[in-house]
């Protein structure tokens, strides 16, 4: 069915030759996965809402001048996105606790942390993403300082960005997840925001009810997954068209 070639296959996503080189493209399927793929369900439709948000997203960080691999999207599953280099870290940065931050650290979910925090876990699906600090990151090679010094930039600028996004909706942004990757133009490097940022990445409360807008629907068995990212998109003005 496919008519390009693919280059990699993911948990949620595919991505296939793009049509120029150094090009992609980034299908967004409607599998959910968590407890890295230890529980795994198709949710028709979430890969629609999913390409939706994070187009919205992206194009707003780029209109702002923070970096991301989005170029556009082209239809209703899929975009076009620069070909960059993944680095291979999970850059999670967290305003409340909750999920493996409160458990780890014995915090009940809901407590506001005394300022934001970023932490660094290492993309391995055989070893379920271990947290990991800058000396693993600079020893192992998978990032040098001066790269470290801009993910934590990118990542705070996101952080910014989306924690007034969100809260202009009535939706606190509790944490998220971005990945990086190295965009080579010429002979330039930079650093630049990739995959997606969507409710899958996200912990979004609702302000009033702290009802639960994301992918915790799923882990946690609560049911209403497409109702909740459906709730997202419509506040964040995403017309639920079929162009
Ligand atoms: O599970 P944990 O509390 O560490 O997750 C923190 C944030 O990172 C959550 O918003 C979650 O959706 C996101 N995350 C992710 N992909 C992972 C792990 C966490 O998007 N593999």
């Amino acid at each position: 069915m496919s008519r390009r070639r693919r280059i990699y296959e993911g948990k949620g996503k595919v991505l296939y030759e793009g049509p120029e080189p150094g090009t992609l493209i980034q299908f967004f399927k409607d599998d959910a996965t968590a407890f890295n793929a230890k529980k795994h369900d198709v949710i028709e439709g979430k890969g629609v809402l999913n390409n939706r948000i994070s187009e919205f997203i992206f194009e707003h960080l780029n209109r702002i001048g923070i970096p991301t691999h989005f170029i556009r999207r082209v239809n209703m599953r899929e975009q076009l996105i620069k070909e960059v280099e993944i680095i291979p870290l999970e850059i999670v940065v967290r305003n409340v606790a909750a999920g493996s931050l409160a458990k780890r650290l014995g915090i009940d979910e809901g407590t506001m942390l005394p300022r934001s925090i970023i932490e660094f876990y290492y993309k391995s699906d055989e070893l379920d993403d271990p947290m990991v600090s800058e000396e693993h990151i600079t020893a192992f090679g998978w990032a040098n300082p001066q790269e470290i010094d801009d993910i934590m930039a990118l990542a705070i600028r996101v952080n910014d960005f989306l924690t007034g996004l969100f809260m202009g909706v009535g939706i606190q942004l509790v944490d998220f997840k971005i990945e990086c990757g190295r965009l080579y133009e010429g002979d330039m490097m930079r650093i630049v925001v990739a995959d997606e940022i969507s409710p899958d990445n996200c912990r979004l409360w609702d302000i009033e009810t702290q009802d639960k807008l994301d992918k915790d629907r799923y882990r946690r068995d609560m049911g209403g997954l497409v109702d909740a990212y459906q709730e997202v998109a419509r506040r964040l003005g995403i017309v639920n068209g079929n162009e």
